[in-house]
C-alpha cells in the first residue's frame, strides 16, 4: 500500500517509515526539516535499502498541501506526525503551536475528505490525560484541562478528527496516545536528535554520559512514589513504530466497526526516574552522574498505560524492555558523537 508519512524524518516518524517499508508498504515522506535533517533519510535508506520519496513541504502553506495531494491522489493511508512537540516551548510560543499543529491538520483533512476513502493515523499523546486519577490509565479516563498549549493541540486535534469522522463516514481514523517514547533503532543509524539542551530524560542521560552535558538533574525525589521520583511508561520507539503499522493496516483492511478509535500505546509498566537511571547503568555498564534537584513545574507524579485495548483489539503489544531501549539509546549517542 502507498502511505504518506508527514513528519517522516522526525524521531518517531523515521522509525515508523522503517517499519512500514519492512512490512512491504511504499512510503512518501513530507517533512519541513525544522526539527530533522536529510541525514535521517540516508539512515532510512541504509537500514531498508530503499530510498523513500521525500518532499520538503511546510504544511502551513495551504497551496503546497493542495498541490501535493493533486499529485498523489492514490494514497492508501496517511500517518500524520508533523507537529511541534516541545512542551516548554509551546508555553512561550502558543500561536506557533496552534498554527503548526492544528492548521496543518485541517489542511490535510480538507484534502482527504475529497477522496472516496481515506485512512489516517494521528499522533496523539498521554499528555491529554494530565494527572489521571487512576493507574493504569485507560482510554476512557477523562481528558483533563491541558497543562500546556502543546498538550492542548493534541486534545483539540482529537476533537477535530472525531467531529470530522462523524460527517465523513469514508474517513477512518485512529488516534494513538503515546506514552514516553525512548531508545533508537538497533542499527544506531536513526534515533532521537533533540535540538539544544534535551528537555526529556533519556536524551539528557545519554548526552550527560557522553560528556556533552553536566550531571543529570533529577527533578524531585519527594513525590508520593516508592523511591520518591516520578513514574512514567517508557516505550521503545521501535515498538511504538510497529503499533502505527498495525493500526494503519487495521484501517486499510476495514477491520473497524467505527470510523474513529483511540488507543493507548505504552508498555503498561511504570518506571521511576531512578529506575531508568539504573536500567541505563545495567544495560551499558556505565555510571550516570546525577544530583537531586527541585521539582519541575508541570510534571505529573505518575502516568502509565492500561494497554488492554491495544493488546486485545488492535492486536499489538510492546516487546522490547527498558534495558533494550537504554542500550539502543546509548549506541545511537555513540554513533552521533563518533564515540567508540
Ligand atoms: C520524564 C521524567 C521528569 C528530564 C514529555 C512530554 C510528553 C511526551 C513525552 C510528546 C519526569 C524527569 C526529565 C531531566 C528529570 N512528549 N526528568 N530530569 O515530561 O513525562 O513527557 O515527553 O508527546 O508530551 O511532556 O517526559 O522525559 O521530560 O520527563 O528528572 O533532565 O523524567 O521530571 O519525571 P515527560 P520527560
Amino acid at each position: 500500500m502507498k502511505v504518506l508519512v508527514t513528519g517522516g524524518l522526525g524521531f518517531i516518524g523515521s522509525h515508523t517509515v522503517v517499519e512500514l517499508i519492512n512490512a512491504g508498504h511504499e512510503v512518501v515522506i513530507i517533512d519541513d526539516l525544522s526539527n530533522s535533517s536529510l541525514d535521517v533519510l540516508q539512515g532510512i535508506h541504509k537500514i531498508t535499502e530503499i530510498l523513500p520519496e521525500f518532499e520538503k513541504i511546510d504544511l502551513r502553506e495551504k497551496p503546497r498541501v493542495e498541490d501535493f495531494f493533486s499529485r498523489h491522489n492514490n494514497l492508501d493511508g496517511i500517518i500524520h506526525f508533523a507537529a511541534s512537540k516541545a512542551v516548554g516551548e509551546s508555553v512561550q510560543k502558543p500561536l506557533l503551536y496552534y498554527e503548526n499543529n492544528l492548521t496543518t491538520l485541517v489542511y490535510i483533512l480538507q484534502q482527504t475528505t475529497k477522496l472516496n476513502r481515506q485512512n489516517l493515523i494521528f499522533s496523539s499523546s498521554c499528555t491529554v490525560y494530565g494527572q489521571a486519577d487512576e493507574m493504569p490509565i485507560k482510554e476512557e479516563s477523562p481528558v483533563k484541562p491541558a497543562e500546556s498549549p502543546y498538550g492542548n493541540t493534541k486534545q483539540i486535534g482529537e476533537e477535530i478528527l472525531r467531529d470530522t469522522c462523524k460527517v465523513y463516514e469514508d474517513l477512518n481514523v485512529i488516534s494513538l496516545r503515546y506514552f514516553n517514547p525512548i531508545g533508537a533503532h538497533e542499527s544506531a543509524l536513526i534515533g532521537e536528535l533533540p535540538i539544544g539542551v534535551p528537555q526529556n530524560l533519556v536524551p539528557f542521560i545519554t548526552q550527560s554520559v557522553a560528556g556533552i552535558r553536566g550531571e543529570l538533574s533529577v527533578f524531585g525525589d519527594d513525590y508520593p512514589t516508592p523511591d520518591g521520583t516520578c513514574i512514567r511508561d517508557y516505550i521503545h520507539v521501535v515498538d511504538l513504530a510497529k503499533a502505527h503499522v498495525v493500526a494503519l493496516e487495521r484501517l486499510m483492511n476495514g477491520k473497524t466497526d467505527q470510523n474513529y478509535e483511540v488507543f493507548n500505546v505504552g508498555t503498561g509498566k511504570g518506571s521511576s526516574v531512578l529506575e531508568v537511571i539504573q536500567a541505563f547503568e545495567n544495560a551499558n555498564g556505565l555510571k550516570v552522574n546525577y544530583r537531586i534537584a527541585p521539582r519541575r513545574e508541570g510534571d505529573v507524579i505518575m502516568a502509565y498505560a492500561d494497554t488492554t485495548k491495544s493488546n486485545e483489539i488492535l492486536g499489538w503489544k510492546s516487546q522490547l524492555t527498558l534495558e533494550d531501549a537504554m542500550r539502543s539509546a546509548w549506541n545511537w549517542e555513540k554513533y552521533v558523537r563518533k564515540i567508540d
